[in-house]
């Protein structure tokens, strides 16, 4: 297992796949670390949806414009959040919590030696329409994204965005 610098570091968008099987093992380990992420007041307001039949990645792909690699992906994971559920019914909190169980998936993904990569639902009316009326997402209810997740054939390689420029030491 790496350690956490290690993966952080090596995570990058992984969008080409062998076609290789994901294991529900560790498809729930990818799980449960999204639900350890931080959540404002502790409301969870996060939902995951799983999907691993092949027609609904399919279907998913075809109305989702940068969601392609879902045709070859062998799981997709849906980050859904519910702004009733969340610290001061904000919908802004509920995105942001959701967000950061988000990257604990794409965390775990990479950790495990698989592939992933977040595309986009919201804040797009469009692909969340679309992620919802696959998937049955009730009208309350906001997909976050599509991560998409399967074996990488190898091509992804992670960023270099250190920039010391950004950086403000005490003030701006
Ligand atoms: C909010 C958000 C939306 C994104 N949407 C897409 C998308 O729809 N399709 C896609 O291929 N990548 C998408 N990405 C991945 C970014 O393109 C990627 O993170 C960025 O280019 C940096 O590369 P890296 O993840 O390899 O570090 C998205 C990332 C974020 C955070």
């Amino acid at each position: 297992m790496k350690d956490t610098f290690s993966v952080i570091h090596a995570r990058k968008s992984v969008r080409s796949f062998t076609g290789a099987p994901v294991s529900r093992a560790d498809l729930d380990k990818i799980i449960r670390a999204g639900m350890a992420a931080p959540t404002a007041v502790n409301m969870q307001p996060w939902s995951f949806i799983v999907v691993t039949d092949r027609k609904k990645l399919e279907e998913l792909a075809e109305g989702l414009p940068y969601a392609k690699m879902l045709f070859k992906a062998d799981a997709a994971i849906i980050v859904c959040t519910e702004p009733d559920k969340a610290h001061g019914k904000s919908k802004d909190m509920a995105v942001i919590d959701a967000s950061l169980a988000g990257e604990n998936i794409l965390l775990a993904i990479e950790a495990l030696g698989l592939g992933g990569v977040w595309t986009a639902a919201y804040p797009y009316e469009d692909r969340m329409k679309h992620a919802s009326a696959v998937l049955g997402i009730p009208q309350e209810v906001i997909p976050l994204n599509v991560i998409a997740i399967g074996v990488p054939a190898g091509q992804d390689k992670p960023k270099d965005k250190y920039n010391k420029e950004k950086i403000h030491w005490e003030q701006w």
